[in-house]
């Protein structure tokens, strides 16, 4: 049988799954929601919840992952009887997460290119217009958004053709540490605009936005809790088998306990950063614009660049940024559907097939990419309740009115916690700790977090987990 490649460092094992773990999630998912939930409690809730079931599961999934030396659905399949299953929800997840993943990434791409634009003077800038006529007019572009969509696409099926070693392996060796000295590049030039210190009250003073009308009401504790949780498994990649395929391609002598608790430091890190240099940015120069969600990337954002000396340099430094943030994320999610269709074909002896099946993935995730650009965040009328004839006002359950957060809704908030939950239980319960144990000290290294491990892993993490999507779910009909 033909030789599964894996990670030729792990140096480069690592900057791939921080990779995977930092992207649209951490730029504006956490500050926002850092800010609009507390502050500071938020950041502490947001700790815990990291590490009683964030690492939890990182570490159950590499060692699954690296246990089996397959992907999300085969590695269940050996291990376990009663969720035998469970990989293909990963790959479901996967898919979901990819439609809207790469139209925003595309939404980026198309950002670098109006910044140089704008560097130039050229036709293609943003013409004078503020941020959300500019966005206005491209949302009203349904074929523009469809080309971008799917140039994001193409860019992350050919990293995936590449194979871990050489595709994925180099473009994050590289792509990593750059998005680090961009960020940092941008976070000086943030923090230093007059009134930028508004954000960074937003984000670390408990109470700050309420008392300052950026928020109406305050959020219940398990309002925080869960949004923290939704927040945290989307951000670290977890629950939906990104971390077991990367696991399975992880050298035997790597230390997996210090790996993943360097993905969730360095994945937090990034989070706090990215914080602090798109939050005090909205603060100083576009003080009533969104602060999160797509608005907050491609209006608000780009009013701060259109307001600041130089601004259209470092708008372009800004969105390739983003667009290095999303691509070594959507890289991560096409590999967990590549890597077990390739598998499958290795055991059958027929080699891996990495390119055909690859381009075959690609092309389903394309479909449905373009669809989520067609529907222009729900402009264009052909939004998923539209399609059902639901009525919004009629009581049924109401979750988007827009196929991105239809998608969002159902992968992040739904499937990736269950995901994990069931993990947890399959590790805990079935299969007992005991095979992570040996899988984590496989080469004599100490398990220093056994204790405290086992305990999560059949009990805290299944209960915070359970609580996290209760608040999820009930935030969605209520
Ligand atoms: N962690 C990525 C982010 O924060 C999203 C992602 C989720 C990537 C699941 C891979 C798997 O944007």
């Amino acid at each position: 049988m033909e030789e599964r490649k894996g990670f030729g460092s792990n140096f480069g094992f690592l900057m791939a799954a921080v990779g995977s773990a930092v992207g649209l999630g951490n730029i504006w998912g956490f500050p926002n929601k850092m800010g609009a939930n507390g502050g500071f409690t938020f950041l502490i809730i947001y700790l815990l919840l990291a590490a009683c079931c964030g690492l939890i599961v990182m570490i159950g999934e590499l060692a699954l992952g690296r246990k089996t030396g397959k992907g999300a659905v085969g590695a269940y399949k050996i291990l376990s009887k009663k969720f035998r299953w469970l990989g293909w929800l990963g790959i479901l997840s996967a898919f979901l997460i990819l439609f809207f993943y790469c139209a925003l990434g595309g939404y980026c791409i198309k950002y670098v290119v109006l910044n140089v634009g704008n560097l130039f003077g050229a036709g293609f800038g943003s013409n004078g217009l503020n941020g959300a006529e500019v966005f206005g007019a491209f949302m009203g572009n349904q074929m523009e958004a469809v080309i971008y969509g799917l140039i994001f696409v193409l860019l992350t099926m050919l990293i995936v053709m590449g194979g871990v070693g050489g595709g994925i392996e180099k473009v994050c060796s590289v792509g990593m540490p750059a998005l680090f000295i961009i960020l940092l590049i941008c976070i000086i030039r943030a923090c230093t605009l007059p009134g930028a210190v508004d954000g960074l009250k937003y984000m670390f003073v408990p109470g700050w936005a309420l008392e300052h009308g950026v928020i109406d009401k305050a959020p219940d504790l398990l309002t925080v809790l869960s949004t923290a949780g939704g927040q945290m498994f989307f951000s670290l990649s977890l629950g939906m088998g990104a971390m077991i395929t990367y696991g399975s391609y992880l050298n035997k002598k790597e230390n997996i306990e210090k790996n993943a608790l360097l993905i969730v430091i360095m994945d937090t890190m990034v989070a706090l950063m990215a914080g602090l240099c798109v939050i005090p940015g909205r603060f100083a120069l576009d003080p009533t614009g969104k602060l999160g969600g797509p608005s907050l990337l491609f209006v608000t954002m780009q009013n701060v660049f259109d307001n600041m000396p130089l601004g259209s340099v470092f708008g372009i430094l800004f969105y390739l940024l983003v667009v290095f943030a999303a691509i070594s994320s959507s890289i991560s999610l096409l590999e967990v559907i590549v890597a077990h269709f390739c598998d499958k074909a290795r055991e059958k002896g027929k080699g891996d097939k990495r390119k055909a099946y690859s381009l075959i993935a690609a092309a389903a995730v394309g479909v449905g990419c373009i669809l989520v650009c067609l529907d222009c965040l729900g402009g264009a009328g052909i939004s998923p309740f539209n399609i059902l004839g639901m009525n919004p006002e009629n009581g049924l359950p109401m979750w988007s009115d827009c196929w991105l957060d239809f998608f969002d809704c159902i992968s992040e908030g739904i499937l990736m916690p269950l995901g994990a939950l069931l993990m947890c239980l399959c590790i805990g319960w079935e299969i007992g700790p005991k095979v992570v144990d040996e899988e984590v000290t496989l080469e004599g290294q100490n398990f220093k977090l056994r204790g405290f491990f086992n305990i999560c892993v059949k009990i805290i993490t299944p209960l915070g987990m359970l609580l996290v999507l209760y608040g999820q779910i009930k935030d969605f009909f209520f």
